[in-house]
């Protein structure tokens, strides 16, 4: 689609042509509905998106009336979340989201706190939104038309990224990081103004709430574009007020991209690369600040805590059953952050290796294998795997028979010093 040259009704036949099946018939239900009441519009990610030929991913509708009630009643038998407070309701159909608002005005108490919300018309839905490109609508109803009360279309043309008003990012500083995810994943720049305005407003990410602010940094790990993404954040100074242990750059963009392990869990993994540079005592408080989930904040408290163990992880000479026994107590996604850029080479160099081989050696014998063999059922067999398990890695046990003989040995000296036992007791009554 060439910017500019496409009619409304062109835009809606083909932006409806682009959904699925089972989508499109939900969409209609809601605008059909929606119709009875007031016009009904797609707005936001969708119509940029599409403007932009890139594949529509949710859609966001908007009407000028009660947007929950409406789909519920396009959609009985759906599963809706709707939200009361700002009068949305969101469902999943055909793996499309589909949220519908009522059109609506917002006015902010102070920096970063949530707005407050009046019904509105769909020109001031429009003018209160984040920016210009995301601020077309496309009308589904009735006659198609397209609003762009901001210049939106002209900024799309232009790759450029624009608020819509000089208090956008201090009403909500979340959109500081929204600016620069969209620049990383669409290839904008900001224009000089909103470059101008959120430098100035940086600070005031510290007014935002815990979850908000995760849920931000979240995003940015998750765009395909997060190297640059996060390195704009980085370079914007927001990642240090968020908390100023955070920090990134290409070398963490690098192993965000290619993580050693390809499996490994990503919000985690890219929370224990900006973390990797903090302090044991730094990392709680990144937790906090974050209200991180608990599995990103067991790799950041891990991460922060490598530091005490990287004197061992240095020396040449490290066992592998050395290593294997420090490093499996830590998360995966903390040992890939530091394997991937640890600058000290043999720390690096055995961080890669228990990740890509280490701790998949495993014994051949398993626990009822070692009781058969003599080991007492019990914490004795735990141990015995142990040492089989140690046995593999510093390769003196090569193949089950040399198992077989160590467990053996196991054995008999555990029976050996429980005779020992005995015959001490025995002399001594
Ligand atoms: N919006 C806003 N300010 C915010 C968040 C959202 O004005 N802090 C508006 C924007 O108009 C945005 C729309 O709400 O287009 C929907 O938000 P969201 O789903 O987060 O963004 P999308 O535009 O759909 O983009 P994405 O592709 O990232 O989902």
């Amino acid at each position: 689609m060439t910017i500019g040259d496409a009619s409304p009704a062109r835009l809606r036949r083909d932006l409806l042509a682009h959904l699925p099946g089972s989508t499109l018939d939900a969409v209609e239900r809601i605008v059909a509905a929606g119709a009875a009441h007031g016009d009904v519009y797609a707005v936001g990610g969708a119509v940029r998106d599409f403007l932009l030929d890139r594949s529509v991913v949710d859609v966001d509708l908007v009407m000028e009336c009660d947007a929950p009630a409406v789909t519920y009643a396009a959609l009985p038998d759906a599963k809706i979340l709707a939200h009361t407070r700002f009068r949305t309701a969101s469902v999943t159909i055909g793996g499309v989201r589909i949220d519908v608002a009522t059109a609506r005005d917002e006015t902010y108490a102070r920096p970063g706190a949530l707005p407050a919300v009046a019904p509105a018309d769909i020109n001031t839905d429009l003018r209160r939104r984040d920016f210009a490109m995301n601020a077309i609508a496309l009308r589904l109803s009735g006659g198609p038309a397209l609003l762009d009360p901001c210049g939106g279309i002209d900024d799309i043309a232009a790759r450029r990224i624009r608020v819509l008003h000089d208090a956008s990012f201090r009403d909500d500083p979340t959109r500081i990081f929204r600016a620069l995810r969209y620049a990383a994943r669409l290839d904008f720049t900001l224009d000089p103004h909103t470059a101008d305005l959120l430098a100035q407003s940086v600070h005031y990410i510290d007014a935002i709430g815990g979850e908000r602010l995760r849920r931000e940094i979240e995003l940015m790990i998750a765009e395909p574009a997060a190297g640059a993404a996060l390195e704009a954040a980085q370079r914007a100074g927001a990642l240090q007020v968020a908390h100023p242990a955070l920090t990134w750059d290409s070398g963490r963009s690098e192993a965000l991209a290619d993580p050693v392990v390809p499996r490994v869990p990503l919000l985690p993994y890219g929370f224990a690369l900006l973390a990797a540079g903090s302090s044991p005592d730094d990392a709680p408080l990144i937790v906090a600040r974050l209200k991180l989930k608990r599995d990103e904040a067991a790799a950041v408290t891990a991460i922060a805590s490598m530091r005490k163990v990287a004197q061992t992880l240095r020396r040449p000479d490290a066992k592998p059953s050395g290593v294997v026994l420090l490093l499996d107590r830590f998360p995966l996604a903390a040992v890939s952050a530091h394997a991937a850029i640890e600058p000290d080479t043999i720390a690096r160099r055995l961080a890669l290796r228990y990740l890509e081989e280490w701790r998949h050696i495993k014994p051949a014998l398993n626990g009822e294998q070692l009781i058969e063999l003599g080991v007492p059922a019990g914490p004795q067999v735990q141990r015995a795997l142990q040492l089989l398990r140690a046995a593999r890695l510093d390769g003196w046990a090569t193949d089950r028979d040399d198992e077989q003989a160590l467990a053996l040995r196991f054995a008999k000296s555990i029976r050996d010093s429980a005779d020992a036992k005995a015959q001490i007791e025995l002399n001594l009554n």
